[in-house]
């Protein structure tokens, strides 16, 4: 515990803004490479997956703050809007990638892939999913909703999760273990939650 305590000291003074210029920087730096030609065969699907992935890697580390927390006691959660304001700012990129590089505005095409195919659909219900939160993540937000509601409103952090995790598995045609991993990921902290309080927390409990 000591190391725990410890630790939420030292993160409780951390600076959070700079580490949304760094959580941009991967992409910066894809899309340097892209203009540079420096980024493969194919430099449209290298910066579709890339930032797709980073989107769902974002999602995930948001989640992991609460069991860290049940199970380590170090608190993370100053920095868990940052991480979901990432994710969908990835996943803002993803598909704006896709609607302007690989679809290049065709706009009938994109509404038939939106009507058609099924991981575009799963895709897309994530990414509606995200938009909600992320524009009710800042103080003023908690304050008007009330602390209840929008929790109730950012529990949705979940099937958008579970969802964004199909979508990847769902592309591609096998069972390859990356997507699959991931998705057991995903499940198992959305799982977590529906865990019973008393069976979630490893740390020791307070006397008396
Ligand atoms: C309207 C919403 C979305 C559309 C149209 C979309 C579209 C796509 C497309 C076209 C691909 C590549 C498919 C291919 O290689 O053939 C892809 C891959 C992917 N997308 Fe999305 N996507 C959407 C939303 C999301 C969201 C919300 C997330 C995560 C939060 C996400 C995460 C991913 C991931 C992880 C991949 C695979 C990357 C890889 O293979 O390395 N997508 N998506």
């Amino acid at each position: 515990m000591a190391l725990a305590d410890g630790l939420n000291r030292a993160l409780r003074r951390a600076p959070v803004a700079p580490l949304y210029a760094l959580a941009f920087a991967p992409a910066a730096y894809w899309l340097w490479r892209a203009v540079d030609g420096r980024l493969g065969a194919d430099p449209v699907a290298t910066l579709e997956h890339s930032l797709g992935l980073t989107a769902l890697q974002f999602l995930i580390a948001a989640l992991t703050v609460t069991p860290l927390r049940d199970l380590t006691g170090v608190s993370l959660l100053r920095f868990r809007r940052m991480l979901g304001l990432m994710a969908f700012w990835y996943a803002v990129m993803h598909v704006a990638v896709w609607v302007s590089l690989d679809r290049q505005f065709d706009w009938s095409r994109i509404t038939a892939d939106l009507l058609k195919r099924p991981y575009i659909i799963v895709g897309m219900a994530a990414f509606l999913m995200l938009v909600p939160l992320a524009a009710t993540s800042f103080d003023g937000a908690v304050r008007r909703m009330g602390p209840l509601a929008w929790r109730r409103l950012h529990r949705l952090a979940y099937p958008a999760s579970l969802l964004a995790a199909a979508h990847f598995i769902w592309l591609v045609k096998a069972w390859p273990p990356e997507p699959l991993a991931y998705g057991a990921v995903v499940l198992a902290l959305v799982g977590w939650r529906f865990l019973p309080r008393t069976r979630r927390s490893r740390r020791p409990r307070a006397a008396g």
